[in-house]
């Protein structure tokens, strides 16, 4: 049997490599890796390769960024050849990037079967270009394979036959547990000088956060006001730089320590010994929950509704004083003697060999 995956985008890399390695452990399975090259710099791409042990990919199609049209046509186009000539039995796509709808659907209209890892996730927010890819990636899909409960429910109620979906369980949750120990030993909080210290870390990138002016002050006036009582630690994304230099932000920053974007391991590194973590991503919703770390979501929905219900998450709207109140009571919270959240099912380090018992048993 032959499995060919595919990964673009920075947030695919995590979920990629624990079903990649559980893949190489099963006798007789061949494995391709097709990069789309959505993400291309070596801080959005290749240190991820690095940092998760992703063997280099057979085929990058090298697309690049562009508008949401160009970016899911080029992959289209550059996949459609890669697949005829490798012809896999399962084309398996990941999360919900503009890379998983595009080959999902040459896949399917070729007659391979495509199986979807991180299926059912639903944010209800088809403003939200994600959602938009969730929606149509499992629509088109074969196998279903969900990392919590939550998107069984989302699946079945969409009228999507019950023998398509499979539970397995959270993948990223594998690469966290998998690598945890190695990102300790980044020592990324010593190496920034806050080690021992209070400090909150943040990520911001959603087009909604960002792409507009008025957004993304109020979330940057949050930063400085919260640098103000501890060192805020900021990973800045691509499309958030170009937005904060074109808008002529930097001097709501003045206070805030500015880092480019990081790799995996130092991410975790961080992220296990911060106070509090602000972000917009749906990857640190989740991490933050293994973890045990409080996260604020600043966002008004999450695909991930378990991080809020068993987990350390909280949705806050993107406005300066909102936040400032949310970041109090999480700092309240904390001083009580904090919050031990529980873990969702199947969020057990074991998601990926699940993965592949689906792929690779009979239904
Ligand atoms: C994409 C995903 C988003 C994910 C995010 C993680 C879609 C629709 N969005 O958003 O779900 O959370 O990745 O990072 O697929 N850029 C670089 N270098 C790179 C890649 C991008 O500088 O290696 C810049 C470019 O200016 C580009 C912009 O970032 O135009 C946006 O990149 P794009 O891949 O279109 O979307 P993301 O915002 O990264």
């Amino acid at each position: 049997m032959k499995l060919l995956h595919v990964v673009g985008a920075r947030p695919n890399f995590m979920k990629a490599a624990p079903v990649i390695r559980a893949g190489r452990a099963k006798p007789g399975l061949e494995q391709v890796l097709v990069h789309t090259g959505q993400h291309y710099d070596r801080a959005m791409s290749d240190t991820f390769f690095a940092d998760l042990e992703l063997p280099e990919a057979d085929e990058n199609l090298g697309v690049g960024s562009g508008s949401h049209a160009e970016q899911t046509a080029r992959v289209m186009l550059g996949f459609e050849p890669v697949l005829d000539a490798h012809r896999p039995d399962w084309v398996v796509v990941y999360g919900d990037v503009n890379s998983t709808v595009a080959c999902a659907l040459v896949a399917v209209k070729k007659g391979i079967q495509v199986a979807h890892v991180e299926a059912g996730l639903r944010s209800r927010d088809r403003a939200m270009p994600e959602e938009v890819n969730r929606l149509l990636t499992d629509q088109m899909a074969h196998l279903l394979l969900t990392p919590s409960r939550d998107g069984d429910a989302n699946l079945l109620a969409e009228g999507i036959p019950a023998h398509r979906v499979r539970f397995v369980g959270n993948v990223m949750v594998d690469t966290l547990l998998h690598l945890r120990a190695r990102a300790r030993e980044r020592r990324m909080a010593s190496a920034l000088g806050v080690e021992g210290r209070e400090y909150a870390f943040v990520t911001l990138h959603r087009p909604s956060n960002v792409d507009e002016s008025q957004p993304l002050r109020e979330l940057l006036g949050s930063l400085d006001d919260l640098a103000k009582r501890m060192p805020v630690l900021f990973a800045v994304h691509p499309r958030t730089r170009k937005r904060i230099t074109e808008f002529g932000m930097d001097g709501l920053l003045e206070r805030v320590q500015l880092l480019a974007p990081l790799g995996y391991l130092e991410t975790i590194s961080l992220l296990d010994t911060a106070t509090l973590v602000l972000t917009d991503s749906g990857g640190l919703q989740e991490e933050t929950t293994v973890l045990g770390v409080p996260c604020l979501t600043a966002r008004p929905n999450t695909e991930r509704p378990v991080t809020i219900t068993e987990g350390t998450n909280r949705l806050v709207p993107s406005h300066r004083a909102a936040i400032g109140q949310a970041i109090e009571s999480v700092l309240a919270a904390r001083q009580a003697g904090g919050f031990r959240p529980g873990q969702p099912e199947g969020w057990d380090g074991r998601a990926a060999e699940r993965i592949i018992t689906a792929l690779t048993d009979p239904m």
